[in-house]
């Protein structure tokens, strides 16, 4: 038997995952780490923090599967994507907390970029929209506010990475600075169409190069790993972990769609050789690149999915853990008229409005605990509609069924909602930690525990399939009422 092990370096924890040569979970591991919110609208995480999750349960993993590192063929990574660490090449050390996904600090620099017109060549060069969620800006923001930052990396002394980068490092004592190209598109730097670091946004956001890790394939051995507890593993497979997910959940021919519902939601379909242009504001971006064949994808990213359950536990307090939020949700027929907008760091796709906020709207004396859970529940629901609407606009394959993955999808009852909004069937896999898989399955490829993407495929298992119930037009009013509900959550938070 031969086993992988994946590092799923997500936005609220670390995980690491054996998987065994059929595709099957042999033992799992996981550490919560903190999340930081010094101001409205910040968010960080401590890079140091997440190595140690990270090593931390890679070694739990290995110990739960009753393996020693000499029995993993390889190692994957599939990460969380955008969050941008800088740190010192000779000492190791952040220069200061990584800037999350989420954080919407640069919001100001990428008005000032729009507004100065550079949009259209940003969307044709990176297939990106400008956001704050992408790397660029943070990493700009970064040189700029971190005293005497910019000094350092004009003189090649810091290097800029993704968490897959990151972990690469620190996985191989510093010898690799490497990201895969994946993670490469979702910067805002880097040309999708060449496959290389484009200059002329190096120069528009004063980037110096030799802060940027070279981009490389997405299966392929990086190098043997160092750290104790994995060393002598060869590192080799690297992929963003929404990525990772399409590749996990068998997308592997153009057309096929997968949705992840973890702290976002993440849609993303390929497109295989050929990169689609958005004229719905979705996102253009690379799935992988296996040998010398790049796969793109077009991608609708929402900022909060799962995260709202998390809220109603953790803010709200109306529930005692995530999988409560479906019982209290089924002690109400519907959502009363109760609209849940979880704008709460702005709205991605196809919205894209960093000043957008949370808001509810058709509270009523009426109004109960349960619709607050259920109107929670379709939120997530109703902003994964959107990303597919926008989708068939765009593509020339509409998509047939939904494959689905991520920790909210194991609520009958979302999925259920999902299917009857989206109009087609939801299919949910036998193995629901697709986005691990992923990175398992490139890893696997790379060092031959697999050999082709077709023997892959026949791994592919639906456990469940969720059929579409409601009438068309009965969604359609469901829809309309939404979007009115969004309208009222745009905008809110302007400087
Ligand atoms: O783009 C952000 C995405 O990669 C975060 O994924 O799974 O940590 O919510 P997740």
């Amino acid at each position: 038997m031969k086993y992988t092990l994946s590092l799923d370096e997500g936005t609220t924890s670390a995980r690491a995952i054996v998987f065994n040569d059929e595709g099957s979970v042999v033992a799992v591991a996981q550490k919560e780490f903190e999340q930081h919110f010094p101001k409205p609208g910040w968010v960080e995480h401590d890079a140091d923090e997440i190595w140690a999750a990270q090593i931390g349960v890679a070694v739990e993993a290995l110990s739960r599967a009753r393996i020693a590192a000499k029995d993993v063929a390889a190692v994957g990574i599939a990460n969380q994507r955008e969050t941008t660490v800088i740190w010192d090449r000779t000492t190791g050390t952040p220069i200061g907390p990584a800037i999350v996904w989420q954080d919407r600090r640069t919001a100001g620099l990428c008005d000032r970029l729009r507004a100065d017109g550079h949009e259209a060549l940003i969307q044709q060069r990176t297939g990106l929209l400008i956001d704050a969620y992408f790397s660029g800006s943070k990493v700009a923001w970064m040189l700029d506010n971190v005293p005497g930052a910019r000094a350092k990396a004009e003189a090649g002394q810091l290097a800029f990475g993704t968490i897959d980068s990151w972990l690469a490092w620190k996985l191989t004592g510093g010898k690799l600075h490497v990201t895969d190209i994946s993670n490469a598109s979702r910067t805002m730097l880097f040309n999708i169409h060449t496959g290389c670091w484009d200059d002329d946004l190096l120069k528009l956001l004063n980037v110096p190069p030799s802060l940027l890790p070279e981009v490389r394939a997405s299966s392929e051995v990086y190098g043997d790993i160092t750290a104790g507890g994995l060393a002598g593993v060869p590192l080799a497979g690297i992929a963003g972990d929404q990525q990772a997910a399409l590749f996990g959940q068998m997308c592997f021919e153009p057309g096929l769609t997968k949705n992840t519902y973890g702290t976002g939601c993440f849609m993303l379909q390929n497109t295989g050789p050929t990169a689609v242009a958005s004229r719905n504001r979705l996102l253009t971006t690379v799935g992988w690149k296996i040998g010398d064949v790049t796969s793109y994808a077009m991608e609708g990213a929402v900022f909060v999915g799962g995260a709202v359950v998390q809220w109603l536990r953790d803010g709200l307090k109306i529930i005692r853990s995530a999988e409560e939020v479906n019982a209290l949700a089924a002690t109400v027929p519907d959502n009363g008229g109760l609209y849940i907008v979880p704008a709460f760091t702005g709205l991605g796709a196809p919205h894209w409005d960093p000043y957008a906020r949370g808001t509810i709207v058709g509270i009523t004396r009426g109004t109960t605990a349960g619709h607050l859970a259920r109107a929670a529940l379709e939120s997530i629901a109703f902003q994964s509609a959107e990303l597919l609407t926008a989708m068939r606009a765009d593509a020339g394959q509409p998509p047939v069924e939904m494959r689905v993955d991520g920790g909210a999808c194991r609520s009958d009852l979302l999925m259920q909602c999902q299917a009857d909004l989206l109009g087609i069937p939801v299919a949910r896999p036998e193995v629901t930690e697709t986005t691990a898989l992923g990175a398992a399955y490139l890893a696997g490829l790379a060092v031959g525990v697999w050999k082709t993407t077709g023997e892959l495929a026949k791994q592919y298992r639906v456990e469940r399939r969720f059929e579409p119930q409601v009438p068309a037009d009965r969604v359609a009013a469901m829809a309309a009422e939404w979007s009115k509900a969004v309208e009222r959550a745009k905008n809110w938070a302007t400087p």
